[in-house]
Protein backbone atom coordinates (compact mmCIF):
# COMPACT_ATOMS: atom_id res chain seq x y z
CA UNK A 1 0.00 0.00 0.00
CA UNK A 2 1.42 3.47 -1.17
CA UNK A 3 0.50 6.40 1.46
CA UNK A 4 1.53 9.94 0.51
CA UNK A 5 0.90 12.33 3.44
CA UNK A 6 1.03 16.27 2.80
CA UNK A 7 0.83 19.43 5.09
CA UNK A 8 -0.37 22.69 5.29
CA UNK A 9 2.17 23.99 3.62
CA UNK A 10 2.27 21.59 0.78
CA UNK A 11 -1.60 22.36 0.05
CA UNK A 12 -1.29 25.33 0.02
CA UNK A 13 1.45 25.25 -2.80
CA UNK A 14 -0.24 22.94 -5.08
CA UNK A 15 -3.82 24.56 -5.24
CA UNK A 16 -4.36 28.25 -5.82
CA UNK A 17 -8.07 29.59 -5.37
CA UNK A 18 -8.71 29.76 -8.88
CA UNK A 19 -7.48 26.22 -9.71
CA UNK A 20 -10.22 25.04 -6.35
CA UNK A 21 -12.80 26.74 -7.62
CA UNK A 22 -12.70 25.19 -11.31
CA UNK A 23 -12.82 21.85 -9.35
CA UNK A 24 -15.38 22.63 -7.13
CA UNK A 25 -17.33 24.23 -10.02
CA UNK A 26 -17.45 20.61 -11.55
CA UNK A 27 -17.94 18.96 -8.32
CA UNK A 28 -21.23 20.18 -8.14
CA UNK A 29 -22.37 19.38 -11.98
CA UNK A 30 -21.25 15.68 -11.21
CA UNK A 31 -22.51 15.53 -8.40
CA UNK A 32 -26.39 16.92 -9.87
CA UNK A 33 -25.23 14.16 -13.04
CA UNK A 34 -25.21 11.35 -10.06
CA UNK A 35 -21.66 10.44 -10.32
CA UNK A 36 -20.69 10.72 -6.60
CA UNK A 37 -22.00 8.37 -3.09
CA UNK A 38 -22.26 10.50 -0.52
CA UNK A 39 -24.06 9.72 2.34
CA UNK A 40 -25.08 12.52 4.53
CA UNK A 41 -22.48 12.74 7.47
CA UNK A 42 -22.12 11.54 10.96
CA UNK A 43 -22.92 13.97 13.30
CA UNK A 44 -21.31 12.78 16.79
CA UNK A 45 -21.00 14.36 20.22
CA UNK A 46 -23.17 17.14 19.58
CA UNK A 47 -21.38 18.52 16.34
CA UNK A 48 -18.02 18.29 18.07
CA UNK A 49 -16.71 15.76 15.65
CA UNK A 50 -17.77 14.92 12.04
CA UNK A 51 -17.23 12.06 9.82
CA UNK A 52 -17.65 12.45 5.63
CA UNK A 53 -17.28 10.21 2.64
CA UNK A 54 -17.85 9.96 -0.59
CA UNK A 55 -16.73 7.76 -3.77
CA UNK A 56 -16.83 9.16 -7.08
CA UNK A 57 -17.92 6.63 -9.65
CA UNK A 58 -16.02 7.23 -12.70
CA UNK A 59 -12.74 7.67 -11.82
CA UNK A 60 -13.14 5.17 -8.75
CA UNK A 61 -11.37 7.06 -6.11
CA UNK A 62 -12.93 8.13 -2.88
CA UNK A 63 -12.69 10.31 -0.01
CA UNK A 64 -13.15 10.01 3.95
CA UNK A 65 -12.44 12.91 6.40
CA UNK A 66 -12.55 13.39 9.84
CA UNK A 67 -13.15 16.70 11.60
CA UNK A 68 -12.91 17.40 15.20
CA UNK A 69 -14.65 21.07 15.99
CA UNK A 70 -13.42 23.44 18.87
CA UNK A 71 -15.25 26.67 18.83
CA UNK A 72 -14.23 28.08 22.30
CA UNK A 73 -10.48 27.99 22.17
CA UNK A 74 -8.55 26.14 20.35
CA UNK A 75 -6.88 27.41 17.28
CA UNK A 76 -7.29 26.60 15.09
CA UNK A 77 -10.98 25.46 15.53
CA UNK A 78 -11.27 22.96 12.65
CA UNK A 79 -8.79 20.42 13.14
CA UNK A 80 -8.53 16.23 11.31
CA UNK A 81 -7.86 14.04 8.57
CA UNK A 82 -8.66 13.85 4.24
CA UNK A 83 -7.77 10.55 3.03
CA UNK A 84 -8.25 10.11 -0.74
CA UNK A 85 -8.16 6.29 -2.25
CA UNK A 86 -7.29 5.35 -5.55
CA UNK A 87 -9.55 2.31 -5.01
CA UNK A 88 -7.78 0.28 -8.00
CA UNK A 89 -4.45 0.91 -6.81
CA UNK A 90 -4.52 0.87 -3.21
CA UNK A 91 -2.76 4.57 -3.18
CA UNK A 92 -3.95 6.72 -0.36
CA UNK A 93 -2.86 10.29 0.52
CA UNK A 94 -3.39 11.73 3.54
CA UNK A 95 -4.12 15.51 3.90
CA UNK A 96 -4.64 17.86 6.68
CA UNK A 97 -8.32 18.75 6.97
CA UNK A 98 -7.69 21.99 8.48
CA UNK A 99 -6.49 23.71 4.90
CA UNK A 100 -7.92 21.37 2.35
CA UNK A 101 -11.30 22.84 4.67
CA UNK A 102 -11.09 26.36 4.14
CA UNK A 103 -10.03 25.61 0.76
CA UNK A 104 -12.73 24.32 -0.43
CA UNK A 105 -14.90 26.24 1.41
CA UNK A 106 -13.91 29.16 0.08
CA UNK A 107 -13.99 27.75 -3.31
CA UNK A 108 -17.80 26.89 -2.80
CA UNK A 109 -18.28 30.14 -2.44
CA UNK A 110 -16.50 31.53 -5.21
CA UNK A 111 -18.50 29.52 -7.30
CA UNK A 112 -21.92 30.69 -6.31
CA UNK A 113 -20.57 34.23 -5.99
CA UNK A 114 -19.12 33.88 -9.61
CA UNK A 115 -22.77 32.62 -10.86
CA UNK A 116 -25.00 34.43 -8.52
CA UNK A 117 -23.30 38.43 -7.76
CA UNK A 118 -23.51 41.06 -10.61
CA UNK A 119 -20.51 41.06 -13.01
CA UNK A 120 -19.59 44.47 -11.39
CA UNK A 121 -19.54 43.82 -7.81
CA UNK A 122 -16.38 44.74 -6.29
CA UNK A 123 -17.09 45.67 -2.62
CA UNK A 124 -17.20 42.90 -0.13
CA UNK A 125 -18.14 42.93 3.49
CA UNK A 126 -17.01 39.67 5.53
CA UNK A 127 -18.83 38.97 9.32
CA UNK A 128 -16.63 36.63 10.78
CA UNK A 129 -12.78 36.85 10.80
CA UNK A 130 -11.93 33.26 12.20
CA UNK A 131 -10.27 30.05 10.23
CA UNK A 132 -12.80 30.23 7.51
CA UNK A 133 -12.61 33.63 6.78
CA UNK A 134 -9.41 34.60 4.67
CA UNK A 135 -9.99 31.82 1.96
CA UNK A 136 -14.10 33.30 1.79
CA UNK A 137 -12.29 36.86 0.38
CA UNK A 138 -9.50 34.81 -1.60
CA UNK A 139 -12.31 33.08 -3.64
CA UNK A 140 -14.72 36.51 -3.76
CA UNK A 141 -11.98 37.61 -5.47
CA UNK A 142 -10.49 35.54 -7.20
CA UNK A 143 -14.53 36.00 -9.19
CA UNK A 144 -14.68 39.54 -8.46
CA UNK A 145 -11.80 41.30 -7.76
CA UNK A 146 -12.18 43.66 -5.08
CA UNK A 147 -11.31 47.41 -4.49
CA UNK A 148 -13.11 47.63 -1.22
CA UNK A 149 -13.33 45.51 1.81
CA UNK A 150 -14.64 45.81 5.74
CA UNK A 151 -14.37 43.11 8.10
CA UNK A 152 -16.65 42.52 11.00
CA UNK A 153 -15.70 40.22 14.03
CA UNK A 154 -16.76 40.41 18.13
CA UNK A 155 -12.95 40.83 18.47
CA UNK A 156 -12.46 44.41 16.48
CA UNK A 157 -8.77 43.75 16.75
CA UNK A 158 -8.88 40.03 14.98
CA UNK A 159 -11.43 42.20 12.23
CA UNK A 160 -8.65 44.90 12.00
CA UNK A 161 -5.28 42.22 11.54
CA UNK A 162 -7.51 40.12 9.01
CA UNK A 163 -8.17 43.22 7.17
CA UNK A 164 -4.86 44.21 6.99
CA UNK A 165 -3.45 41.03 6.14
CA UNK A 166 -5.95 40.65 3.30
CA UNK A 167 -5.64 44.00 2.35
CA UNK A 168 -1.85 43.70 1.69
CA UNK A 169 -1.82 40.12 0.38
CA UNK A 170 -4.71 41.03 -2.43
CA UNK A 171 -3.59 44.55 -3.28
CA UNK A 172 -7.05 45.79 -2.26
CA UNK A 173 -6.10 49.49 -0.66
CA UNK A 174 -9.93 50.43 0.78
CA UNK A 175 -10.18 47.87 3.93
CA UNK A 176 -11.15 48.75 6.87
CA UNK A 177 -12.17 47.31 10.14
CA UNK A 178 -15.81 47.76 11.23
CA UNK A 179 -17.50 47.26 14.75
CA UNK A 180 -21.39 47.06 13.61
CA UNK A 181 -22.65 44.73 10.68
CA UNK A 182 -26.07 46.64 9.77
CA UNK A 183 -23.14 49.84 9.53
CA UNK A 184 -20.56 47.23 7.68
CA UNK A 185 -22.91 45.55 4.70
CA UNK A 186 -24.57 49.24 3.76
CA UNK A 187 -23.80 49.75 -0.18
CA UNK A 188 -21.61 46.70 -0.16
CA UNK A 189 -22.08 44.72 -3.61
CA UNK A 190 -21.39 41.25 -1.45
CA UNK A 191 -21.62 39.83 1.91
CA UNK A 192 -19.51 36.68 3.31
CA UNK A 193 -20.73 35.57 6.50
CA UNK A 194 -18.48 33.20 8.24
CA UNK A 195 -19.33 33.02 12.09
CA UNK A 196 -20.57 30.69 14.69
CA UNK A 197 -23.81 32.78 15.42
CA UNK A 198 -27.11 31.92 17.08
CA UNK A 199 -28.92 34.61 15.98
CA UNK A 200 -28.85 36.55 12.42
CA UNK A 201 -25.85 39.30 11.83
CA UNK A 202 -27.66 42.16 9.86
CA UNK A 203 -31.00 43.09 9.36
CA UNK A 204 -32.28 42.43 5.39
CA UNK A 205 -32.75 46.38 5.35
CA UNK A 206 -29.37 47.54 5.23
CA UNK A 207 -28.43 45.40 2.31
CA UNK A 208 -28.34 46.31 -1.30
CA UNK A 209 -30.96 45.64 -3.71
CA UNK A 210 -28.79 43.64 -5.46
CA UNK A 211 -26.85 42.08 -3.05
CA UNK A 212 -25.25 38.94 -3.22
CA UNK A 213 -25.01 36.90 0.13
CA UNK A 214 -22.61 34.23 1.18
CA UNK A 215 -23.18 32.44 4.81
CA UNK A 216 -21.49 29.40 5.31
CA UNK A 217 -21.39 29.23 9.29
CA UNK A 218 -24.26 27.51 10.65
CA UNK A 219 -24.25 23.71 10.35
CA UNK A 220 -26.32 23.10 13.15
CA UNK A 221 -30.11 23.39 13.52
CA UNK A 222 -29.82 26.09 16.45
CA UNK A 223 -27.64 27.94 14.55
CA UNK A 224 -28.57 31.23 12.34
CA UNK A 225 -26.62 33.90 10.58
CA UNK A 226 -29.31 35.03 8.18
CA UNK A 227 -32.67 36.47 9.09
CA UNK A 228 -36.06 34.71 7.46
CA UNK A 229 -36.72 38.34 5.80
CA UNK A 230 -33.75 37.87 3.58
CA UNK A 231 -34.49 34.93 2.99
CA UNK A 232 -37.61 34.97 2.17
CA UNK A 233 -37.01 38.05 -0.47
CA UNK A 234 -33.93 36.92 -2.15
CA UNK A 235 -33.12 34.14 -4.54
CA UNK A 236 -31.71 30.84 -2.35
CA UNK A 237 -28.97 28.98 -3.68
CA UNK A 238 -27.67 25.72 -1.35
CA UNK A 239 -24.89 23.38 -1.47
CA UNK A 240 -27.04 20.19 -1.06
CA UNK A 241 -30.83 19.78 -0.09
CA UNK A 242 -30.41 16.66 2.26
CA UNK A 243 -27.67 18.18 4.44
CA UNK A 244 -29.12 21.54 4.66
CA UNK A 245 -32.37 20.53 5.66
CA UNK A 246 -30.88 18.38 8.09
CA UNK A 247 -28.31 21.09 9.26
CA UNK A 248 -28.70 24.42 8.50
CA UNK A 249 -30.29 26.46 11.16
CA UNK A 250 -30.79 29.60 9.33
CA UNK A 251 -33.07 27.82 6.48
CA UNK A 252 -34.69 25.01 8.74
CA UNK A 253 -36.19 28.09 10.95
CA UNK A 254 -37.10 30.01 7.93
CA UNK A 255 -38.94 26.64 6.82
CA UNK A 256 -40.60 26.54 10.21
CA UNK A 257 -41.61 30.36 10.19
CA UNK A 258 -43.13 30.10 6.10
CA UNK A 259 -40.67 32.48 4.91
CA UNK A 260 -39.31 29.93 2.64
CA UNK A 261 -40.60 26.69 1.30
CA UNK A 262 -38.43 23.84 0.00
CA UNK A 263 -39.52 24.63 -3.54
CA UNK A 264 -37.52 28.01 -2.96
CA UNK A 265 -34.10 26.42 -2.20
CA UNK A 266 -32.07 25.85 -5.65
CA UNK A 267 -29.23 23.73 -6.01
CA UNK A 268 -26.24 25.28 -7.30
CA UNK A 269 -25.56 22.02 -9.43
CA UNK A 270 -29.10 23.03 -10.80
CA UNK A 271 -28.24 26.34 -10.71
CA UNK A 272 -24.70 26.27 -12.49
CA UNK A 273 -26.75 23.82 -14.99
CA UNK A 274 -29.28 26.62 -15.50
CA UNK A 275 -26.67 29.59 -16.35
CA UNK A 276 -26.55 32.77 -14.52
CA UNK A 277 -29.25 34.72 -16.90
CA UNK A 278 -30.62 37.79 -16.27
CA UNK A 279 -31.03 38.32 -12.62
CA UNK A 280 -32.52 40.97 -10.13
CA UNK A 281 -32.72 41.06 -6.52
CA UNK A 282 -30.59 39.59 -3.87
CA UNK A 283 -29.56 36.32 -3.74
CA UNK A 284 -28.33 33.89 -0.88
CA UNK A 285 -26.10 30.97 -1.17
CA UNK A 286 -26.28 28.91 1.69
CA UNK A 287 -23.55 26.06 3.03
CA UNK A 288 -22.98 23.79 5.44
CA UNK A 289 -20.11 22.04 3.26
CA UNK A 290 -20.38 18.26 1.68
CA UNK A 291 -17.66 15.58 1.27
CA UNK A 292 -17.48 16.04 -2.76
CA UNK A 293 -15.50 19.45 -1.83
CA UNK A 294 -13.31 17.64 -0.33
CA UNK A 295 -12.71 15.25 -2.41
CA UNK A 296 -12.17 17.66 -5.36
CA UNK A 297 -9.44 19.37 -3.56
CA UNK A 298 -7.98 16.12 -2.84
CA UNK A 299 -7.77 14.78 -6.42
CA UNK A 300 -5.85 17.83 -7.53
CA UNK A 301 -3.37 17.06 -4.40
CA UNK A 302 -3.65 13.15 -4.94
CA UNK A 303 -2.73 14.52 -9.24
CA UNK A 304 0.20 16.22 -8.01
CA UNK A 305 1.72 14.49 -4.66
CA UNK A 306 0.69 10.84 -5.82
CA UNK A 307 1.77 10.99 -9.84
CA UNK A 308 4.80 12.53 -8.11
CA UNK A 309 5.85 9.41 -5.99
CA UNK A 310 4.74 6.82 -8.69
N1 LIG B 1 -20.26 25.70 5.10
C1 LIG B 1 -19.12 25.04 5.19
O1 LIG B 1 -18.75 24.29 4.30
C2 LIG B 1 -18.24 25.23 6.41
C3 LIG B 1 -16.93 24.77 6.41
C4 LIG B 1 -16.13 25.01 7.52
C5 LIG B 1 -16.63 25.69 8.61
N2 LIG B 1 -17.94 26.10 8.59
C6 LIG B 1 -18.52 26.81 9.73
O2 LIG B 1 -18.17 28.19 9.62
C7 LIG B 1 -18.15 28.78 10.93
C8 LIG B 1 -16.85 29.55 11.11
O3 LIG B 1 -15.78 28.61 11.13
P1 LIG B 1 -14.31 29.09 11.56
O4 LIG B 1 -13.43 27.90 11.45
O5 LIG B 1 -13.93 30.33 10.84
O6 LIG B 1 -14.59 29.44 13.09
P2 LIG B 1 -13.72 30.35 14.07
O7 LIG B 1 -14.16 30.03 15.45
O8 LIG B 1 -12.28 30.25 13.72
O9 LIG B 1 -14.17 31.85 13.69
C9 LIG B 1 -15.46 32.35 13.93
C10 LIG B 1 -15.33 33.87 14.08
O10 LIG B 1 -16.64 34.43 14.09
C11 LIG B 1 -16.68 35.46 15.08
N3 LIG B 1 -18.08 35.62 15.46
C12 LIG B 1 -18.92 34.70 16.01
N4 LIG B 1 -20.16 35.23 16.14
C13 LIG B 1 -20.10 36.49 15.65
C14 LIG B 1 -21.04 37.54 15.49
N5 LIG B 1 -22.31 37.38 15.87
N6 LIG B 1 -20.63 38.70 14.93
C15 LIG B 1 -19.34 38.87 14.56
N7 LIG B 1 -18.40 37.92 14.68
C16 LIG B 1 -18.77 36.75 15.21
C17 LIG B 1 -15.78 34.95 16.20
O11 LIG B 1 -15.33 36.02 17.01
C18 LIG B 1 -14.65 34.29 15.40
O12 LIG B 1 -13.59 35.18 15.10
C19 LIG B 1 -18.34 27.61 11.92
O13 LIG B 1 -19.67 27.56 12.37
C20 LIG B 1 -17.99 26.40 11.09
O14 LIG B 1 -18.58 25.21 11.52
C21 LIG B 1 -18.73 25.88 7.51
Amino acid sequence: MDVVTVGPEEIRSAVSMPAAIDVVRNGFLALRRGEFEMPTRTVLRDGAFLVMSTHHRPTASAMIKTLSLNFGDRVPAIVGTVVWSELGHGRHLVADATEVTRIRTGAAAGVATDLLAPAEARTCTLIGAGGQAADQVRAVHAVRPLTELRVVDHSLERADALARALGAELSVDNVIAVADADEAVRDMDIVCCATTSTTPLFSPASLTENAHVNAIGAFRPTMRELPDELLADATVVIDEREAILEEAGEIIHALGSGAVTEDDLIELGDALAAGAGKRTGRTVFKSVGVAMQDWAVASLLAQTFLDQAR
